[in-house]
């Protein structure tokens, strides 16, 4: 996809328009992982360095839903971006405390567009989303990509034809949401290695009891529960329904009240040794029921991406987290600030977002 770069853009003695991804976790007021802030460091430095008249950054933090909430206001982010750099700034408050943000109202794009003279998109994380900032902007003013929004479409692009014998590993839920996104990926990738519930999906589609554990409304589609490319878990870490104690089973040897909360032991073992040969890997969504700690099996399969020190795309804010915490190179391993963008960009191959930018 060949996108108008902000290199290319002239910007001296122009007020440059920047959306941001700055929707970052935040605790007593504070800004606690930096990552999404620091990915708009080059783009900032450059602009300023082109010599550009004033630079307003537009961002959004968390879903306030059309009206102001305290804890939710950019200060704490404004704060950490002049810790991080030199360069003048000025950060508009929260966008969507104002509804027609995320209306895309033509009026609200408008009225943001007439605070610079050119735009750049520097919010891939956002790119899915058809909001004002995002698409309503562009049909006012000159835009173009960021240099952090450029990178991931280009290594998102290089994930969609991987080498022969790449695997990808897919976790989190919502089976219906990611068909499209497996559809695309059983053409590229050789081995699908699916965890959390979207596993669960799949045990139950061919035809294993999967007790009361977590699972879609709608079936999985037979096409992808046949194919051979799909691996899910052979053993599980299990818990009765509203029971702390676990056992450690096959997958065929689930009981009526148990939930599957986990892979299992030999799942992990043999998942990390294919990561371990693989020649790319594609990583997006925990294994196992994350939110409620059960983050094992995860932990396991990161720390064998890590030292395998295979080249990875990685995506997911719980994913990034497990993988964190292991040495990793940063050199073979991208880690991309999109989590449902970087989905949404794999399975339809561009984003509303992107359109307004390309050649
Ligand atoms: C994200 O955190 O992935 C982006 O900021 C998008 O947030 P949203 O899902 O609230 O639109």
């Amino acid at each position: 996809m060949n996108l108008r770069s902000i290199k290319e853009a002239d910007i001296g003695g122009k007020r440059v328009l920047m959306r941001a991804d700055f929707d970052v976790p935040l605790e007593g007021g504070r800004v606690v992982d930096d990552t999404r802030i620091r990915a708009v460091l080059p783009t900032l430095e450059l602009l300023h360095a082109r010599g550009a008249a004033k630079i307003i950054l537009l961002a959004h933090l968390g879903r306030p839903g059309g009206k102001a909430i305290e804890g939710l206001r950019v200060a704490p982010v404004a704060m950490r971006l002049h810790e991080l750099t030199r360069v003048p700034f000025e950060l508009r408050e929260n966008l969507r405390f104002d509804p027609r943000e995320e209306a895309n109202n033509a009026g609200f794009a408008k009225e943001l567009a007439g605070l610079g003279d050119v735009f750049v998109n520097e919010a891939f994380a956002d790119s899915h989303r058809a909001h004002a900032s995002i698409v309503g902007i562009p049909t006012f003013l000159p835009s173009y990509a960021g240099l952090r929004l450029q990178e991931e479409v280009t290594q998102l692009s290089r994930a969609l034809t991987p080498p022969k014998g790449a695997v990808a590993i897919i976790g989190g839920a919502k089976f219906e949401t990611k068909v499209p996104l497996l559809t695309v990926l059983i053409e590229h990738y050789t081995h699908i290695l699916l965890g959390g519930a979207l596993g669960n999906d799949i045990i139950r589609a061919r035809g294993f009891p999967v007790g009361v554990s977590t699972v879609s409304a709608t079936p999985a589609p037979e096409v992808l529960a046949r194919s051979d490319r799909l691996q899910v878990s052979e053993d599980a870490v299990v818990a009765e329904a509203g029971a702390n104690a676990e056992r450690t089973c096959l997958v065929n040897d689930i009981r009526a009240n148990e939930r599957i909360i986990d892979i299992g032991p030999r799942t992990r073992a043999v998942w990390g040794e294919v990561v371990s040969h693989a020649p790319f890997v594609l990583w997006n969504g925990p294994l196992g029921v994350y939110e409620e700690g059960y983050r094992d099996g995860t932990d396991a399969v990161a720390a064998a991406l890590a030292d395998a020190k295979v080249r990875a795309v990685v995506g997911g804010g719980d994913t990034i987290a497990a993988l964190s915490k292991h040495s990793f190179d940063p050199a073979k391993v991208f880690l991309s600030t999109g989590g449902g963008a970087m989905l949404e960009f794999l399975a339809r191959g561009t984003l509303p977002g992107l359109e307004p930018l390309k050649v």
